[in-house]
This record gives C-alpha cells, structure tokens and sequence, in this order.
C-alpha cells in the first residue's frame, strides 16, 4: 500500500458517515487517510453533499490533511484505493417499510434482515454489491472490500460464492456491541475483555468470555439471566429471555436471537407497532430527517450525539480498528465475517460466518476452531441454508429459488403464506429485482 490510504465509501450520503469520519479523525496517527471519496447515487445526491461538507468541517476541526472527494460517480472513486466501504440501502428507507410492513400483513415478523424482509434486502442488494465487486476487480484490485450492507451475512455469503473477489470481509456492530454491553456489566474497560465468537451475522454466539484472559462466562451468564440485562443495541429492546434458557443455552446470545427464542413476543410487539402505523423504518426516518437537518448547520463540526439512537452505534470503532488492524498487520483478534475454511464444523467450507479472526495485512484468520454446542447448532445451520438459498435466487432471479429460501426461514410459518409474501413483496420492489422482472418477461 501506498503512504497514505485512499478509502471510497460507496452510499456516503448515508446517515452514518459522520460516524465513520469520526472513527478516521480518532485514528489518524495509526490510519494516515490521504483521500476519502464518498460516493452515492442520483437520488441521494442533496444527503451526500450535506453529508460531506459535514465531513469536511469534521476534518478541519481535527486539524488534518484528509481530502474528501463527493462523486455519483464510483468508477471515477475507484482507481488507486486501499479500502472500499459499503453502506448503502438499494431502495432507501421506504423499501425497508415495506420489507417490515408486508410481513406484519400476513402475521409474519417484519424486519430488514431476518425473515422475509431479510430475505428482501439480499434479493435487492446482492447483484447491486456484485457489480461493485466487478468494479473494484478492474479498477483496483487489490483494494479490501469491507462490506456494512446488510444483510452482512448473506451479502459475505453471495461474494464468496459468486465472485472470485477474495479481499472481502463482512462487518457488523453486534459483536462490538456485545463486548461493550459485557464491559458495561462487569463495569471494566471495553479493552480488558475478549469473546470468543463464533455462529453467523446476527446470528452470532459468544462462546466464551475473558477478562485479562481468564473466563469469566459464569459470572456473564448470570447478569445476563436478569431480564433487564439482556440487550445490547438501540433497536431491539430487552425482553429478557427466561434465566433457566440463559444458564441452559450456556453460551452468550445476540441481540438479534430474541426473533427465533422470542418469536411469539417480538411478532406480538411489532404488530402492536404496525397496528399503530410506525415500524422501525418510520422510527429511522424520522431520526434521518433530524439527523440531516443537523448536520446542515454550518457550525457543526462533530459527529451529532443523536446519531447513537440509531442501532449502529460503534459503527466507527468496529470499522476503524478492522481497516487499522489490515494496513498495519496489527494481528489482533476482532469478529467479522469471512470464509468458513473448516473454523466451524458442518458449515461448509466456502460460506461466510461470523467468527473471531486474527486480523492481518493478508485478511482474517479465524482463531475458532470446532463444532457449535448442539444446542445451537441447528439453528445456525438452518439459517446458513437459507442464506445460501436466498443468495443463489438473488444471482439467478429464480421464483421458485426466491420460495424456497422463503419457506426454509424459520420465521416463516407455512409455505402457502410464504408464498403469499412472496408475490406481495416481488411487487412492491419490482423496480429493484430486475434479474426477477427480465426473467418474467423474456
Ligand atoms: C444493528 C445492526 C445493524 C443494523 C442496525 C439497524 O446495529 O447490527 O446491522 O443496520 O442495527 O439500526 P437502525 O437504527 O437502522 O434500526
């Protein structure tokens, strides 16, 4: 790599960037950005120019010689990175509303990345980060792709198998926020604890946890079996799970877990929701309006507090410390998503998970090694599955693919109301499933 580092974060207009920014300007010394290019579509075009003067004043403020660069443009962005970021939404916020709204229709939980909706959000992303991929393949080559887009997993999961990109790794807050909310119970600093994870995005376990390298899971389990302990990001409340489940499971679960061993009560909430007409994409919309109103204000110069209502937070430290850790082969151990290679036994070999790696200049390493507890080995599976399933109709705009990934989530209560969802669903997001629409029309 070149001195200095060129970073291109496609989808910069995003609400998320001052966070991303915040995260370079903290790590300057060890992280020496020279140029960072934001880049974003047509449509998002007013956000990025906000977006990017506020990024602009956040780097002036610091004092420092980082260049940023706004463009519609990604292939002029592209020649000469070291990192592509990507944290984009094909469809904006209102294709998130309706991959939550159509599910809750039909009784069914409605959220961007599990269930239908999930499975929504991989159909309208997936070819989109597949051109990216071609893109960084002709014009820089040797650039990491670090990928934010949700689904994480299933959008990992679609690269490994339908590229030959191998300089990919999946990122995700959860994990972060999970060692963070651990420290917080304990009441230690975040930098004395290590979790050994292991499973999938928004699918992931904590296996063991240390402090100063001794297990400490006993104790962790126990804070976690009280209710009011048991959630770690902004956008999925705490409804604790039963303290016997908890000692049982004897592993550490995600936020995200509460939709399978919760089914019952987050389908209850969220229709409760639904019913009085605010899901979480109307939540964020209003918080995105908020949020750029303020970041118009020509004094502004920091990253806006109000910015971690949003269920991103540590967003930055995650991604900062992963791009760090790969320019300067710090070889720490950090969670991403990366190919299996054998770290998690029946899981195939070529698939993503989420796992803790080694992270070095040549990418992550996973330091996991062996079979999941039975206990949570299933579900993982099932869910891999339908990663896989879902990923290959996104390739392929294949119907009975896109149905068949449908009636194999485990959210999902019969195939004749999956596919009721399904057909409701390819409707509305018509304009972002081309590979479905040329098919039906040929
Ligand atoms: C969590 C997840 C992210 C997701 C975010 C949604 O942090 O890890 O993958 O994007 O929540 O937050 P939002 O504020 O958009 O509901």
């Amino acid at each position: 790599m070149s001195e200095g580092i060129k970073i291109v974060t496609i989808g910069g207009g995003s609400s998320y960037t001052p966070e991303l920014v915040e995260g370079l300007i903290k790590h300057y010394e060890e992280l020496p950005v020279r140029e960072l290019w934001l880049v974003d579509i047509e449509e998002g075009k007013e956000k990025l120019e906000i977006v990017g003067n506020l990024a602009q004043r956040m780097i002036q403020k610091a004092g420092l010689d980082i260049k940023v660069h706004l463009t519609l443009n990604r292939r002029e962005a592209l020649p000469g990175a070291d990192f592509v970021t990507t944290q984009l939404r094909v469809g904006l916020l209102d294709a998130r509303a309706k991959d939550e709204r159509i599910p809750l229709s039909h009784g069914v939980l409605g959220q961007e990345t599990n269930g239908p909706g999930g499975l929504f959000k991989g159909l309208r992303t997936i070819p989109v980060i597949l051109d990216i991929v071609n893109d960084i393949k002709e014009l820089c080559p040797d650039a990491w792709l670090i990928n934010f887009t949700n689904p994480a997993g299933m959008v990992t999961e679609a690269v490994l198998r339908y590229s030959d990109h191998r300089k990919i790794v999946g990122l995700c807050n959860v994990p972060i926020g999970m060692e963070m909310g651990i420290a917080k119970l304990l009441d230690i600093d975040h930098s004395r604890i290590r979790v050994d994870f292991a499973g999938l995005n928004h699918m992931v376990f904590g296996l063991d946890v240390y402090v100063d390298g001794v297990s400490v899971k006993e104790r962790v389990i126990e804070l976690l079996a009280d209710p009011s302990n048991s959630s770690f990001v902004k956008n999925i409340e705490g409804l604790g799970l039963e303290a016997e489940f908890i000692r049982a499971l004897n592993v550490i679960t995600c936020p995200y877990h509460l939709y399978y061993y919760k089914s019952a009560e987050m389908l209850e909430k969220e229709l409760a929701n639904f019913k009085e007409g605010t899901t979480r994409a109307e939540v964020v919309k209003k918080l995105e309006e908020e949020l750029f109103e303020l970041y118009k204000d020509p004094e502004l110069a920091i990253k806006p507090p109000q910015l971690e209502e949003r269920g991103g937070a540590y967003y930055s430290d995650a991604a900062v410390r992963l791009i760090s850790s790969i320019y300067n082969d710090k070889r720490d151990i950090q969670p991403v998503n990366t190919i299996n290679n054998g770290a998690i036994a029946n899981i195939p070999f070529d698939s993503a998970v989420e796992v803790s790696c080694l992270i070095t200049k040549d990418g992550p390493k996973p330091v996991i090694n062996g079979h999941l507890p039975v206990a949570v080995q299933g579900l993982v599976q099932q869910i891999k599955s339908f990663e896989r399933v879902a990923a290959e109709a996104a390739v392929t705009g294949s119907y009975d693919t896109a149905l068949l990934a449908m009636t194999i989530n485990p959210l999902v209560p019969s195939d004749t109301i999956g596919k009721a969802i399904l057909d409701e669903m390819l409707e509305a997001h018509k304009a972002y499933l081309p590979r479905f629409f040329a098919k039906a029309q040929a």
